[in-house]
């Protein structure tokens, strides 16, 4: 089974088709559901609510308990972000990404962790969507902090689990033409960003080869002349 957070939009909406196609079993969390809700594929679980809210966590946690489901991978694809330039944030706004894009994520993967090792510890791969600026300095820059700390938290399990069970792996999407840019500055060219569906694709074809436990790095110029 492979469960695949922030699934309504964007990335995680085509990664959810391609692995659909492929006839794999998908649990798909999501805020809203009304692009999943248009898909109608019986090996697909939707599981509409915001992560941020404990009781989010606790209804994955029932039906994943309650079905005695075993999660083979997690996508955690779920990312928020709003303009955010001057280093005079908001406080309910650096709150909201560091929630969304660190916090929820560490939950659901501790919980996913804590209920497989109740359940014979089977093998699981965990993916995190990371973002090139989890690199480098950035004036978005409370985006980039949540980001350079999933990249931070994914190093940190690769410490604790080492015996092969448990692997952790990053990906690193190029900028994308998704919902993500809504609201952002009208001066962002958003043409020019690759098509999700595509990224999808070699996300799925990477996830689904041999070298599926090492980090993948997708540039943008890979996308630059596809439509
Ligand atoms: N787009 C880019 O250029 C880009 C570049 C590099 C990395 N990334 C990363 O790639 C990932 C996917 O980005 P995207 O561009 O596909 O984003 P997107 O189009 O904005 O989609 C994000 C999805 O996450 C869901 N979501 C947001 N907050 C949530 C919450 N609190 N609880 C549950 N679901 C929530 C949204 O739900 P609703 O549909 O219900 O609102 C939406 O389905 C993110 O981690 C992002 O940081 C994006």
């Amino acid at each position: 089974m492979i469960v695949i957070t922030g699934a309504n939009n964007g990335l995680g909406l085509e990664l959810v088709k391609i692995f659909l196609k492929h006839n794999f079993y998908v649990i798909a969390i999501s805020k809203n559901n009304y692009n999943l809700k248009k898909i109608n594929n019986s090996n697909l679980k939707i599981i509409t609510g915001n992560l941020n809210k404990n009781n989010t966590l606790k209804k994955i946690k029932k039906y994943i308990t309650k079905n005695n489901i075993h999660i083979d991978l997690l996508i955690n694809n779920v990312g928020f972000s709003c303009i955010e330039k001057n280093p005079y944030f908001a406080f309910t706004q650096i709150n909201k990404i560091i929630n969304t894009n660190l916090i929820s994520v560490m939950k659901l993967t501790n919980m996913i962790l804590t209920i497989r090792k109740a359940n014979n510890s089977k093998k699981i791969h965990i993916v995190n969507i990371l973002s090139s600026v989890a690199f480098k300095g950035n004036q978005n820059a409370i985006y980039s902090v949540s980001k350079w700390g999933l990249r931070g938290y994914t190093e940190c399990l690769k410490a604790i689990y080492t015996n092969n069970t448990v692997m952790i792996s990053n990906i690193v999407p190029c900028s994308m033409n998704t919902s993500y840019w809504a609201n952002k500055p009208k001066n962002i060219d958003k043409s020019k960003f690759a098509n999700p569906t595509l990224v999808a694709n070699d996300i799925f074809i990477h996830l689904t080869s041999e070298k599926k436990y090492e980090d993948l790095i997708l540039k943008k110029e890979r996308y630059s002349n596809i439509v």
